[in-house]
């Protein structure tokens, strides 16, 4: 499934990166970059800037950053294959033909079949719900109070009353038993063979994040059961990764995400403007819908049913969303049973305040726990004290402990001393003593992050100003960079001096993964506040002898003592270090 690495960067640099980005993004151009508002996260004054000069995007709010490729595969959430397709596409490159094994060849194909047919249905669904058997079906669909608008943007449908008609269109298009088999739409038994798994029910078709129809719901219309049909999972469809309405909020842009039951609460809330809404599948939340959630968003808020069910996914999510680095609220829908009832009869602006108003996850938690305690009752009301403080002295930092004690000192009448004492005493007994969580400590030393620092500086200026390549490597050497990736990059960066122009995007091309991308634009990216040309050489030369310096001590930290001829580099290159005061740099 690879490309060579020549094709990669003929379709990188072929595709260039402003106007592209212009494509998706106001820029400004402003001295050697160009700025815009960030696409990844929202904000009101730009620090979104893409370089021409360099090919790189990146930005300051964020840290979002990479080259042409690593903005189509954030935007648009494409794997690097799709971008590399779209771009090759953009540019008129033709690409060559992948090279497969049998296996994968019979996946690939068997992928493709089954998301045509998928496809295929959907549009059968569409049309048979203007046709007149779907007469009733778009009664039921406008009498909920969807728009004609709502019902084309979520593709909405009807399955036929025949419980064959499906069926025989694909047959008609030459679709095999055994790919129908596969596309999930099928049921089989032994006496009536193969026939449709949906018939004469409203459609709602599930879409990827691509907008690709992977799967369907079914609803009866009235109060048949099951209330719904899901499609099966397939060798595209799977529930535990795929969130109903995704397609649409992951570009709504706003800070949090709505999570809720169904698939009708996800279109009522985008009808009413919330598009940031998405539901899991029929399924509850699981760990991997947390990650994807987490990849467009930090906070979530649940808005599930008021009953004891959706109370109960609520407690169930909450800590699976925590795992994953999401913080969770969660909103209070009585006396309505879910959104869509809710937005029908108080509007969008109740439901807005609702929102406004959600309530943080851990003291949901608690108000929870707190009925199964008969706080009426001294002893009742000590144990609800109790497991609380055990659940605040869950919380690793001080700081959280503090605010949390506080909280529900202001909500359950008892004293903050008092319930930080409790606090305490779990702390004391429960756990052993070393995993007493402490103050909170900085995840770093000060003077590595100031390392790290100078180093990315380094980088960021060789590609700024390949001028300053040479007076910088009479010094630094990849291997002088203590931390990985720099090192890593650097020593591509000096590879590409050698053989002629620095090309920072390309270096961007051998990662894969965005999140490896991402932390490489950063080193090419690190800025540092000049005003002038003097000041700009001041900071070269201290951040290279801070650079050097760290270098040397720690070569001679680890220097093997009978190591004669680094013993001499090293004595060499403490030699040298005064001199690194005198460099001139001159651009
Ligand atoms: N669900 C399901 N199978 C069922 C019932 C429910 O897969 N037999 C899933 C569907 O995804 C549904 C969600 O659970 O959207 C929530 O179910 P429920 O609260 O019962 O229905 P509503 O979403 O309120 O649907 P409606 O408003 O159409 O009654
Ligand atoms: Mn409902």
């Amino acid at each position: 499934m690879y490309y060579s690495d020549d094709v990669i960067e003929e379709v990188r640099s072929r595709n260039d990166i402003v106007d592209v980005i212009s494509g998706y993004v106001k820029l400004k151009r402003q001295g050697s970059s160009y700025m815009g508002l960030c696409p990844f996260h929202s904000e009101r004054s730009p620090s979104f800037s893409v370089s021409p000069g360099r090919q790189l995007y990146y930005c300051f709010g964020c840290g979002a950053g990479g080259n042409v490729l690593t903005f189509i595969m954030e935007y648009e959430n494409f794997t690097f294959q799709e971008a590399l397709k779209m771009l090759a596409d953009r540019a008129g490159i033709p690409l060559p033909e992948q090279e497969y094994s049998e296996e994968a060849r019979r996946q690939k194909d068997l992928k493709e079949s089954v998301r045509e047919i998928n496809k295929m249905a959907a549009k059968y669904f569409y049309y048979m719900l203007r046709s007149p058997q779907g007469e009733r079906a778009l009664k039921y669909l406008t009498d909920r109070g969807l728009s004609d608008e709502t019902i084309r943007r979520f593709g909405l449908g009807y399955a036929g009353q025949y419980s064959d008609a499906l069926y025989r269109y694909l047959k008609g298009k030459k679709i095999s038993d055994q790919l129908l088999r596969e596309s999930g739409l099928m049921q089989v038994n032994e006496r009536q063979g193969m026939y449709d798994k949906f018939w004469n029910r409203v459609m709602f078709p599930i879409m990827d994040v691509n907008n690709k129809v992977i799967g369907f719901g079914g609803r009866v219309m009235g109060d048949g059961k099951p209330k719904y049909l899901n499609s099966p999972e397939t060798v595209i469809f799977d529930k535990g990764r795929n969130l109903y309405g995704l397609n649409y909020a992951r570009t709504a842009k706003k800070r949090y995400m709505l999570v809720c039951e169904g698939y009708m609460d996800v279109i009522s809330m985008h009808q009413a403007g919330f598009t940031n809404a998405v539901a899991s599948l029929g399924t509850a939340l699981t760990s991997q819908h947390a990650m994807l959630l987490k990849r467009y968003t930090n906070e979530v808020i649940l808005t599930y049913d008021s009953d004891d069910a959706g109370v109960r996914a609520a407690l169930r999510a909450i800590p699976l969303l925590k795992e994953a680095g999401i913080s969770t609220k969660v909103l209070h829908m009585e006396p309505y049973k879910d959104p869509d009832e809710f937005i029908k009869a108080l509007g969008t602006e109740a439901f807005q305040e609702r929102i406004d108003r959600a309530e943080n996850s851990f003291l949901f938690e608690v108000s929870v726990l707190q009925k199964s305690y008969d706080m009426k009752d001294p002893d009742g009301k000590t144990r609800f004290f109790q497991a609380v403080a055990a659940k605040i002295a869950e919380f690793e930092l001080e700081i959280e402990r503090e605010n949390y004690i506080e909280a529900i000192a202001g909500r359950y009448q008892i004293s903050f001393e008092g319930l930080r004492k409790m606090v305490m005493n779990v702390l004391m007994q429960g756990v052993p003593a070393r995993k007493i969580p402490v103050r909170q400590q900085q995840p770093r030393p000060e003077k590595e992050e100031g390392t790290l620092r100078s180093q990315r500086m380094i980088l960021t200026w060789i590609t700024e100003y390949p001028q300053l390549f040479d007076s910088i490597s009479r010094y630094i050497q990849p291997e002088d960079f203590s931390d990985e990736l720099c090192r890593e990059v650097a020593s591509m960066l000096y590879e590409q001096r050698k053989k002629g122009e620095i090309n920072p995007a390309l270096i961007i091309n051998h990662f894969t993964d965005v999140e490896q991308q991402r932390n490489a634009a950063r080193l090419f990216s690190t800025a540092v506040n000049v005003e002038n040309q003097r000041e700009l050489e001041k900071a070269v030369q201290e951040t290279v002898y801070k650079v050097m310096e760290q270098a040397v001590a720690r070569k001679s930290r680890e220097l093997d003592p009978t190591d004669m001829k680094g013993l001499q580099e090293l004595i060499e290159a403490k030699r040298r270090l005064p001199e690194i005061r005198k460099l001139h740099i001159s651009l």
